[in-house]
């Protein structure tokens, strides 16, 4: 599988899920419960790994730096939403005004990726370098599945840095 088979699995999936959230009504708790934490697991680690895989191979382009930088924007307000639909979910409160704005950042985002980013990556990567980055992508989305939410907040900001700090990082990370 490459890389944009990879990605646009998930991204299908994901939209699914955002489907039946916002088509759920006020009774459906336990299903609720249960679609906004496949979600965020599904959601997470893909993001990590589209960071670390995807967009830290385009960012050191001209051609792809700018819209990658908006990609990290981007998901850094889909997991701001991400984080108070949680908790509007575990207290009850009202939450669908939240996940349609999850729902419409995310297809937006989405969007976006598939056309603007894999064109850049489409030039700049040759079908095997696809298929590796592909590969390299399904193997890194496990290890950060388990991850709680202030573990991946500090590998975003570790994939924000430029590659010159990874080194650094890597050793006040280690743990
Ligand atoms: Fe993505
Ligand atoms: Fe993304």
């Amino acid at each position: 599988m490459d890389i944009y088979e990879a990605l646009r699995k998930d991204h299908d999936k994901v939209k699914g899920l955002l489907n039946r959230l916002v088509s759920l009504t006020q009774d459906n708790i336990d299903e609720r419960h249960s679609i906004i934490e496949q979600i965020r697991g599904d959601l997470i680690p893909h993001a990590r790994a589209e960071e670390a895989v995807l967009y830290n191979a385009l960012r050191s382009l001209d051609a792809g730096k700018k819209i990658v930088m908006h990609g990290y924007r981007e998901h850094i307000e889909a997991e701001s939403l991400l984080r108070i639909l949680q908790v509007l979910d575990k207290v009850d409160m009202e939450w669908k005004t939240t996940a349609n704005k999850l729902k419409e950042a995310l297809e937006h985002h989405i969007r976006e990726e598939e056309t603007e980013i894999f064109s850049v990556a489409h030039q700049v990567f040759s079908e095997e370098e696809a298929h590796m980055l592909g590969e390299a992508f399904e193997a890194m989305k496990p290890e950060i599945k388990e991850e709680g939410m202030m573990k991946s907040t500090l590998e975003l900001m570790k994939n924000l840095m430029p590659p010159r700090f990874h080194s650094i990082n890597d050793v006040s990370n280690r743990h």
